[in-house]
């Protein structure tokens, strides 16, 4: 007899025989009646079974118990209407045991799998492999097979070819620290894994591939948070000859064949907003847009009036911005001070608050501002009775992210984020370098690779950080979901932006030498963009973290705490790779 699986056993089935394999995911004895929930990948069905009537039946399951693998086979019956279970696909049948055996027995579990039990995440990880068995787990991962096989039908219908890319190669910088693997036949080499197949994917533009995809593993340690993973996915895509245009498109379309699997509609085209634009009114270049709270500009109206913080601010070329939060006037002088603490974690003085209350303008600093300057900022705030305005007075960079960090928190502090609500959006335009003070250099934004804005070649070596560009992201509700560029085919191009970045030109050579060679044999333009796949199932799962959609995930430490990696290696294994361990670290390994 062929076994069905336990979801899928419904009234068509009355009078059938079926055979079960599954797991017991509730045993309930009633006197002359034993129940078993049996629980498979399709679903849970009701099992009956009356001892007086199969002695034999009851025999072989009177030891099961919760998590067993048992074997029933029986006869699907109609259950007595009282005892139909709305809640259940498969509840308003039963399977009447005819014979029985147990496949597997099992210790009592660790925590309870119903979902209910709030077992610290370390035990889950710990054991999850049984966490995995958690319907709401599993349902996670079938919509994760159910978009990656989009995917791949999308991209092979559109004539991208899937070629896969080395995992032991040389650093591909990504801006963050790379993971480096030993060499046992190159004493003191090391492979890096790739932070991402960047300058792969860009080889195969110059082999001729045109039309490239792989969903790609990607490494990178970097601290973690819970949309980052040391190793994740990425669905990774390159075009010769694309305009950007082109990019936006081809990502619209796949999106508009993914996401409503999540039962998420998508508007098209996508709004855009350039990066200037992202920062100025929203304080983020991820701009979450399912919401308003927009940032406004009062340096103009405010850098003049008699407030000598804002007068300071802007005369020293900073600027004054603000938020208006509808309905936010009574908040307490303690949620206050706890934005101004955020604001200054930010790097701002702290944050000032204007109230319009009872018909009235409320400063927080009295008398600073005059009437018509208190009315003119309200207004252009858009500040209405019983509203609270935010504002920062700082450098526009760090105003931008103090008013960013506090717009999303009060949104969520005032529940202003519609649940249901989805905004997907391009950021364009963004700068080719930044610079870190800390370093006292200019870094890429996006990558090495990615090429300036032609109109802004002028200014690539006389004024570097006003050079924006060919570089995109795909954000949604907040959460940048990928992101790309058009990148340089020119070698003397290339060899300028390196230099910018303080990669001369002997380091150039050693570092990216077989790259710059192959831009000289006949590169095509090209470009393209990665898309981070366990970032869109999380948010097409509604899942909080991206842990819940990655098989076996690694903790904020970057731990796995089932299989105890990383852990120490024995001295047999460091002798033939020829390291030699400092004596502190070999005691710490020790320790944890
Ligand atoms: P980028 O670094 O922006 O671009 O990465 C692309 C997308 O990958 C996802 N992502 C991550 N997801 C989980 N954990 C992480 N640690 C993590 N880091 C990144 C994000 C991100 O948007 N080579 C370029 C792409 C290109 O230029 O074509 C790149 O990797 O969703």
């Amino acid at each position: 007899m062929k076994r069905r699986g336990a979801g899928t056993i419904t009234s068509g089935d009355v009078g059938q025989r079926v055979l079960l394999q599954a797991w017991v995911q509730r045993r309930r004895d009633h006197g002359g009646l034993i129940f078993f929930d049996l629980r498979d990948r399709s679903g849970v069905v009701q099992v009956v079974l009356r001892p007086e009537d199969r002695p034999e039946v009851a025999a072989a399951l009177a030891a099961a118990r919760n998590e067993w693998v048992v074997e029933v086979e029986g006869e699907v019956t109609r259950r007595e209407p009282e005892h139909v279970n709305p809640d259940l696909p498969t509840g308003e049948v039963e399977v009447v045991a005819g014979r029985a055996a147990v496949l597997s027995r099992s210790e009592p579990l660790p925590f309870a799998l119903d979902g209910k039990s709030e077992a610290a995440e370390d035990v889950r990880l710990r054991y999850r492999f049984l966490d995995l068995r958690r319907p709401e787990l599993q349902k996670n991962f079938l919509l994760r097979d159910r978009v990656t096989h989009e995917v791949r039908n999308y991209f092979h219908e559109r004539g991208f070819v899937d070629v896969e890319t080395p995992i032991l190669t040389k650093s591909t910088p990504e801006g963050a620290r790379d993971y480096l693997v030993p060499s046992r036949v190159k004493r003191g080499s090391f492979y890096a894994l790739p932070q991402s197949p960047q300058l792969f994917k860009q080889l195969l533009m110059v082999s001729g591939f045109e039309r490239y995809v792989q969903i790609a593993r990607c490494f990178r340690d970097e601290d973690l948070r819970a949309d980052r993973q040391p190793e994740f996915t990425q669905v990774d895509v390159e075009m010769s000859f694309p305009k950007e245009e082109d990019v936006y498109e081809l990502v619209e379309e796949l999106f508009a064949r993914i996401f409503p699997l999540g039962g998420i509609d998508l508007p098209k085209p996508f709004p855009r907003l350039t990066y200037d634009e992202a920062m100025a009114r929203f304080g983020s270049d991820r701009p979450d847009l399912r919401f308003g709270l927009e940032i406004v500009d009062l340096s103009a109206r405010l850098g003049e009036s008699g407030f000598r913080g804002f007068k300071e601010t802007v005369a020293a070329g900073g600027v004054v911005r603000g938020f208006a939060v509808p309905g936010a006037a009574e908040a307490s002088r303690k949620e206050v001070d706890a934005w101004a603490e955020i604001a200054r974690r930010s790097g701002a003085a702290g944050v000032l608050t204007l109230r319009s209350r009872g018909g009235e303008l409320l400063f927080q600093v009295k008398n600073a501002l005059t009437a018509a300057e208190l009315q003119g900022a309200a207004e252009a705030l858009g500040l209405e009775e019983g509203g609270l305005a935010l504002i920062v007075a700082a450098p526009a960079k760090v105003a931008a992210t103090a008013l960013g960090t506090l717009r999303l928190e009060l949104a969520k502090a005032f529940k202003l984020i519609p649940p249901d609500k989805h905004a997907f959006l391009w950021v364009t335009e963004f700068p080719l370098l930044e610079w870190e003070e800390e370093a006292g250099r200019w870094f890429a934004t996006h990558h090495p690779f990615t090429s300036p804005d032609p109109r802004d070649l002028g200014k690539l070596e006389s004024d570097p950080g006003a050079v924006r560009a060919r570089a995109y992201d795909v954000v949604l509700d907040g959460t940048e979901l990928g992101g790309g560029s058009i990148r340089m085919h020119d070698p003397a191009l290339q060899s300028r932006v390196f230099k910018l970045l303080g990669i001369g030109a002997e380091e150039a050579q050693g570092r990216f030498g077989f790259f710059l060679e192959a831009l000289r044999y006949g590169a095509p333009p090209h470009g393209g963009i990665a898309l981070g796949l366990d970032r869109m199932v999380m948010l097409l799962a509604g899942a909080p973290s991206i842990r819940e959609v990655i098989a076996f995930p690694k903790t904020a430490s970057a731990t796995d705490l089932m299989t105890d990696a990383p852990s120490p290696v024995d001295d047999r294994q460091l002798r033939e790779l020829g390291i030699a361990l400092v004596e502190e670290d070999r005691e710490d390994a020790k320790d944890t």
